[in-house]
C-alpha cells in the first residue's frame, strides 16, 4: 500500500500546499459525458500537477458504456491534452495521475451496480490509502439524479466506511422549477446530511467571482460607498457569442432564463448585494446570501412584462459569419417558444439597497463573450462644467469583469489637455493577467479541490436554491404563453428592442461592453 501522505508528483516534490486535499476516490457520475472530459478530469488533472491532491488520489469513472481501466485512461489523457489548461502533459505527473484512473459500468438503476461500486471503491482504499473518503460527483442527465441518490443510500455508500467522510456534488440544473427543485433537495437530504451536500455552481469558482468579496471586504475605500447614497443601479451581464450549438435538446426544455439568471447571475448578485460576513465560514457566508435572496422582492404574475424581458435569436452574424437563427438549429423546434435572451430587474428590499435597482441579463448570440458587473455611481450633484454637453459626462463606473480578460476599471472623468475644458471619460485598469503574471485557476479546480477540503462556502446551499427558484417562478410562468414576436433580436447584436426600451423606460441605459 502506497504512504497516503507522500505524494507522488516527483516534479514538485516538496511543494505541497497546507490547501493540499485528503487522500480520497472521486466517483464520477456521467463518465463518458462531456463535462467529465471539458471539465472535471482537466481541472483533476491541473490539481495533481500543481501538487494539490494527496497521494493516492484516485478517480472512479462510471456510465453506461462498456469501458475498461485503460480505454478509460487513454479517453482521459486525450481529454487531458485537449482541455486542461495548466500546461502541457508532465510524462511523470500523468503516469503517476493516470495510475489512479479507473472505470466500472454502471446501469444506475440498478442495485447491483452500486454494490459492485462498493467493492472497485473498496479494493482501492486498500491498494491505494484512500481511508474510506469519497466525492461522488453526479454528472448525470437530472432525469437520472433521484435513482442514483436514493441507490447510493439504499447500498450505504451514503456513509463511509473505516471513519472517512462522504460528499456528494451535484452538477446544475438543481431541478427545473420550484416544485422538482424542493423534491430533489427532499430526496436529497433523505440520504444525505446537508453538510455532506455540494450544489455546484461553477461561477462561484470563478476568481474574479471569488474576488468580488476580497475587493468589497478586504479594502476600506469601497464598503463606505457601497450603498444607496452612491450607487445609482447595478448592471450584471453574461454574454455569450455562441448559440446553442449541440444542446437543442436541453437548451429547449430551458431557455436563458433557467440556464444563467436563476442561478450564475443570481449567485453572482448575491456577492455584490450581501451584507458582510464576521467570520469567513460556510454558513456565514452563505446565511447572509440568503438573507440577501430573501430581501430581493418577489415579482408579482402581474408585473411580469414590467420587470422582465425575453428575446429569442434569429438568423444574422456570428464572427462576421452569416448563422442560422434559434429555430432552425438542431433539436430545436421550429415555432420553438425558448428565450436566448432574458433580463430582469430585482429590487432589494432593505435598507442598503432600498430603491437601487439591479438589471441582469445574459443571452446567445450576442456580438461577443463578456461577463462583467457594472456598478454606476450616482452622477456629481452639482453640474459645475455647464457648458460641456451632459451627455459627455458619463456617471462614475465600478466594472467588475468576471471574464474574459479578467480585472476591474474604474471610469471617471478627466479634463482633456488643451486650453478649454473639455471633459472625457477615462479608466483606470487593474488587469488580472498583468498584476499576477500567473493564470487564473479554472473554475472547477478550486470547486473540486474544496469539495475534497470539505469547504462548502462555493457552494449553494438547498434554501438558497428553492428561494431563487421561488423568484423565478412568476417569470417562468408567464413564459409560459407563445411569444408571438420571436424571433425578436438577429444573431451578432445586444438582444431585443424591448430590452432597450425596458431600461431606457428607468431613464437608464444598458452598457456596451
Ligand atoms: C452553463 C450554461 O451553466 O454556463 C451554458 O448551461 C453556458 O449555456 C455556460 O454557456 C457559461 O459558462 P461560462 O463559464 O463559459 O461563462
Amino acid at each position: 500500500m502506497m504512504d497516503p501522505g507522500v505524494f507522488e508528483n516527483p516534479l514538485r516534490e516538496g511543494l505541497r500546499l497546507e490547501l493540499a486535499a485528503e487522500p480520497c476516490v472521486a466517483v464520477i457520475f456521467g463518465a463518458s459525458g462531456d463535462l467529465t472530459k471539458r471539465k472535471l478530469v482537466p481541472a483533476l488533472y491541473s490539481l495533481a500537477a500543481q501538487n494539490l491532491l494527496a497521494g493516492g488520489f484516485s478517480v472512479v469513472g462510471t456510465a453506461r458504456t462498456p469501458m475498461n481501466d485503460e480505454a478509460f485512461r487513454t479517453a482521459m489523457r486525450d481529454a487531458v491534452h485537449r482541455y486542461a489548461d495548466a500546461g502541457p502533459i508532465e510524462g511523470a505527473v500523468w503516469e503517476s495521475f493516470a495510475a489512479g484512473l479507473f472505470y466500472t459500468p454502471t446501469d444506475t438503476k440498478k442495485p447491483e451496480s452500486y454494490k459492485k461500486l462498493a467493492e472497485v471503491l473498496a479494493k482501492i482504499d486498500r491498494e491505494r490509502g484512500t481511508a474510506g473518503n469519497r466525492l461522488f460527483y453526479v454528472s448525470t442527465p437530472p432525469s437520472l439524479y433521484s435513482d442514483i441518490i436514493r441507490l447510493l443510500g439504499a447500498t450505504g455508500l451514503n456513509r463511509a466506511p473505516n471513519g472517512g467522510w462522504t460528499r456528494i456534488i451535484i452538477e446544475k440544473p438543481f431541478g427545473e422549477d420550484l416544485q422538482s427543485a424542493r423534491v430533489l433537495n427532499r430526496e436529497v437530504l433523505q440520504v444525505f446530511a446537508e453538510d455532506q451536500v455540494y450544489r455546484i455552481d461553477h461561477y462561484l469558482g470563478k476568481e474574479t467571482v471569488q474576488n468580488i468579496m476580497v475587493l468589497r471586504f478586504a479594502n476600506g475605500i469601497f464598503e463606505p460607498i457601497w450603498n444607496r447614497r452612491y450607487i445609482d443601479h447595478v448592471q450584471i451581464t453574461a454574454a455569450e457569442s455562441l448559440g446553442v450549438e449541440d444542446r437543442g435538446g436541453y437548451y429547449e426544455q430551458a431557455g436563458a432564463f433557467r440556464d444563467m439568471i436563476e442561478n450564475h447571475l443570481l449567485q453572482v448578485l448575491a456577492h455584490v448585494a450581501m451584507e458582510p460576513v464576521s467570520v469567513l465560514d460556510a454558513n456565514a457566508v452563505r446565511d447572509e446570501k440568503t438573507k440577501l435572496v430573501r430581501a430581493i422582492r418577489p415579482i408579482l404574475p402581474e408585473e411580469v412584462s414590467r420587470y422582465a424581458v425575453r428575446g429569442q435569436y434569429g438568423e444574422g452574424l456570428a464572427g462576421g459569419e452569416p448563422v442560422e437563427g434559434y429555430r432552425q438549429e438542431k433539436n430545436v423546434s421550429p415555432e420553438s417558444n425558448t428565450e436566448t435572451y432574458a433580463a430582469v430587474k430585482f429590487i432589494i428590499d432593505n435598507w442598503r439597497w432600498a430603491e437601487v435597482p439591479f438589471y441582469l441579463r445574459s443571452g446567445k448570440r450576442l456580438p461577443k463573450r463578456v461577463t462583467e458587473v457594472a456598478i454606476q455611481f450616482r452622477r456629481a450633484p452639482h453640474l459645475l462644467f455647464k457648458h460641456v454637453a451632459s451627455g459627455h459626462l458619463e456617471p462614475n463606473a465600478l466594472i467588475l469583469r468576471i471574464q474574459p480578460d479578467e480585472g476591474i476599471s474604474l471610469n471617471f472623468s478627466a479634463k482633456m489637455p488643451g486650453q478649454a475644458i473639455n471633459i472625457r471619460t477615462v479608466r483606470m485598469d487593474f488587469q488580472y493577467g498583468t498584476s499576477f503574471g500567473k493564470r487564473s485557476p479554472e473554475a472547477y479546480e478550486r470547486l473540486l479541490l474544496d469539495a475534497m477540503r470539505g469547504d462548502s462556502t462555493l457552494f449553494a446551499r438547498g434554501d438558497m436554491v428553492e428561494m431563487a427558484w421561488e423568484l423565478t417562478m412568476p417569470i417562468l410562468e408567464a413564459w409560459q404563453q407563445p411569444a408571438s414576436h420571436f424571433p425578436n433580436y438577429v444573431a451578432g447584436s445586444w438582444g431585443p428592442k424591448e430590452a432597450d426600451d425596458f431600461i431606457e423606460r428607468d431613464g437608464r441605459r444598458w452598457r456596451r461592453p
